[in-house]
This record gives C-alpha cells, sequence and structure tokens, in this order.
C-alpha cells in the first residue's frame, strides 16, 4: 500500500508508459526499455535499454522520461543511465546469425562515389558509441579499407581461422592484408566466391552488432554474387548529387530489390563545398539523392558535404570523425551512422517473421 506522497514502482512505471519511443510507435514500458528501476525514498534510478548505442535520439528520450518522472510528487532526485541490446535481424540465421546481429552494405552504381569513405565512417562512429562492429572490405578489385583505416596486417591466426585486424574499435577484414599491393588481383568466377565466403566462415569475427560490408562497385555479375554469399540485412546506396551519378545509383537500388535485399536508404556524399565565408558551392548539383530518395520511393539517410579532409583523412588511415571530430563533416557523418543504426533496429523489431537468407554455392 502506497501512503500519500510515497514514490513507487508503479508510479514510475505509469509515468514513463506516457513516453513514446518516438520511432518505434510505442511507450518505454511497453517495449520493455526500462530496467533497474531502484527508488531510495525520493531517489529514482533507472536505466533505459535502447536498441542501438548509436540512438539519435537519445536526449530526447532521456529528457521526456525525466520529465515524466520529476511529476510525480515525492521524487527527489533522477538518475537514468542508458544501456542498448541491438535487435537480430531475423533473416539472419544459421552459425552466423548466431554471431553477427546485422549485416549493413554499402554499394553504388558508380565508382569512387565514397562508398568506402562512407563504410569506414559509419563503423568507427557505430564502434565510439559503444557497438560491436566489424568492417568487411568486400572490394576484391580495389580494397582500400586497410588503407583509410589505418591498419596494416592481420594478427597470426587462431585455430585455423582468420584474425580480423582491430582499427579503432572496428574489426577489419580486407583482401588487401592478405595479396601484397604490387600484385593485380585477377580473379576466375569460384576462387572469388570462395574468397569471400571464407570471409564470412573462416574469419574469427566474434560477437557483431553490426558487420558493415563495402562492395565493389558496380552492379555486374560480381556485385550479385557477392551480395548472395554475404547474407545481407540492409543496403545503402552512396550517390553524388549529380544526373549521371544518380542514374548508376539507381541501378544500385534495382539491384538490392533483385536479390530481396531491404534498402536502407540513401546517403548522398559531395553533396556542397563550403567555403571559407560559409557560403555552400553546389559543385555536382544539388539535391539530387534527396529526389531519388523520393522518386523510388526509400529512405533519405543523409548528405555528406565535399571537404578536403575527408579525402586527407582517408589518405592518412585517421577516419575524419576522429581526425577531425569537431567539423561539420564529421557530424554529418555521424549523423549518417546515428540513422542508419536506428533504421537497421527499427527494421529488426518490426519484422513479424524472419525469411532466411540463403547462402549460394
Ligand atoms: N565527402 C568527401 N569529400 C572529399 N573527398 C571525398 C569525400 N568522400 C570521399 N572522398 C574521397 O574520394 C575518393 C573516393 O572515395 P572512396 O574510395 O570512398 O569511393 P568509393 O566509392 O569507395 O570508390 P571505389 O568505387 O573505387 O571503391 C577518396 O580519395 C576519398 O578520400
Ligand atoms: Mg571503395
Amino acid at each position: 500500500m502506497s501512503v500519500a506522497g510515497e514514490v513507487t514502482k508503479d508510479l514510475v512505471f505509469e509515468a514513463l508508459g506516457k513516453v513514446q519511443e518516438p520511432e518505434l510507435n510505442s511507450d518505454l514500458v511497453s517495449l520493455d526499455m526500462i530496467k533497474e528501476l531502484i527508488i531510495e525514498e525520493g531517489k529514482v534510478s533507472f536505466a533505459i535499454e535502447l536498441t542501438t548505442p548509436a540512438c539519435p535520439l537519445k536526449s530526447q528520450i532521456e529528457a521526456e522520461a525525466r520529465a515524466a518522472v520529476e511529476s510525480i510528487p515525492g521524487v527527489s532526485s533522477i538518475e537514468i543511465r542508458f544501456t542498448s541490446n541491438v535487435p537480430t535481424d531475423k533473416r539472419m540465421t544459421g552459425e552466423m546469425g548466431r554471431l553477427i546481429r546485422n549485416t549493413v552494405a554499402i554499394a553504388s552504381g558508380k565508382g569512387g562515389v565514397g562508398k568506402t569513405t562512407v563504410a569506414v565512417n559509419v563503423a568507427v562512429a557505430l564502434a565510439r558509441s559503444g557497438a560491436r562492429v566489424g568492417l568487411l572490405d568486400a572490394d576484391i578489385y580495389g580494397p582500400n579499407v586497410p588503407t583509410m583505416m589505418g591498419a596494416e596486417k592481420l594478427p597470426p591466426p587462431r585455430d585455423n581461422k582468420m584474425v580480423p585486424a582491430e582499427a579503432y574499435g572496428v574489426k577489419v577484414m580486407s583482401i588487401g592484408f592478405l595479396v601484397p599491393p604490387d600484385q593485380p588481383l585477377i580473379w576466375r568466377g569460384p576462387m572469388l566466391h570462395s574468397a569471400i565466403r571464407q570471409f564470412i566462415s573462416d574469419v574469427e569475427w566474434g560477437e557483431l552488432d553490426y558487420l558493415i560490408v563495402d562492395l565493389p562497385p558496380g552492379t555486374g555479375d560480381a556485385q550479385l554474387s557477392l551480395a548472395q554469399i554475404i547474407p545481407l540485412s540492409g543496403g545503402v546506396i552512396v550517390t553524388l548529387p549529380q544526373k549521371v551519378s544518380l542514374e548508376d545509383a539507381r541501378r544500385g537500388l534495382e539491384m538490392f530489390r533483385a536479390m530481396d535485399v531491404p534498402i536502407l536508404g540513401i546517403v548522398e556524399n559531395m553533396s556542397y563545398l563550403e567555403m571559407p565565408d560559409g557560403r555552400h558551392v553546389d559543385v555536382f548539383g544539388e539535391g539530387g539523392g534527396e529526389r531519388l530518395a523520393r522518386d523510388t520511393g526509400v529512405s533519405f539517410i543523409g548528405s555528406v558535404p565535399l571537404d578536403p579532409e575527408v579525402r586527407q583523412a582517408g589518405d592518412n588511415g585517421v577516419p575524419i570523425i576522429l581526425a577531425r571530430p569537431e567539423t561539420k563533416t564529421a557530424k554529418s557523418f555521424i549523423a549518417v551512422a546515428e540513422d542508419l543504426a536506428a533504421k537497421v533496429s527499427v527494421r529488426a523489431i518490426g519484422q513479424t517473421e524472419g525469411i532466411p537468407i540463403q547462402f549460394i554455392d
């Protein structure tokens, strides 16, 4: 029995039951997000379990939860902690599904639009938020991930399994670690298949919340088979704002559709160049990525400016979100990573049934 002015768990749950999780269309209590609630006299402390540590709406959720609990008479202090439990894409089945919760492929129709740059910065941003992240360089023709991640070699194998390199908290695997840079990479179909397959099954990834896959440019057979060998839970298309790039991006979208890979959205890279006086110059046109998203009915994830520091950071092996975290460009990459993480979770939670992803031989 509660006496007047006494703060009870029921009262706290009732208050938090009125706070909506903005993306999941339900409240924090119904979603079972409130954990470890402790009340000592008027002191209330609890954890909010998010569906991704990179939740873009963390501060909004915290503010609303705090306001709700504050409105209970008798509450003298509130302590809110955040934890996370990333949901597993139900399409991830088998041995891999037990270890890797979500795989996200970064693709484009065209080469050189910034796929690898986006993949690297997204992976590092997610890892920095506290997620367990792997980065698989599936560009077996031009592996750029090791350079951009400043990773030189793999640690020695363990129990017949390759151990990924680790850079900035991200586990990294690339053919670039296995073949000297001056040796051409010529693949015949079956070799390519088995190489990529091994990157999934013969690498000790451990448990991952996200495996980010950097695909090679184009939408040919190689991309198709790669994307079928690696079970993908979602795809992201990178494009520049200009027309020719958008046409290629559209082919990239259709490639994902043909393979039944859910499209998480479009990232527009090199959107504009900011001049020292703050003016924006639209080097490659304007708004193309958003238009493409509208026309094709997919989400627009965000845009990243054209910034010489991105190139420098990439060449130096320190992604811009670490090298120059205070810049607008770094913040735009972080926003892209957070939006992606939120979309992955919303999709995984909304899945009613798993359509298993088939491995093909
Ligand atoms: N927003 C940006 N501003 C400036 N330079 C950028 C930006 N994004 C990428 N770059 C640079 O453009 C070049 C191409 O980028 P990146 O290698 O990421 O593209 P890609 O799509 O992966 O290319 P490929 O198709 O060859 O794999 C790199 O030198 C990179 O540093
Ligand atoms: Mg690349």
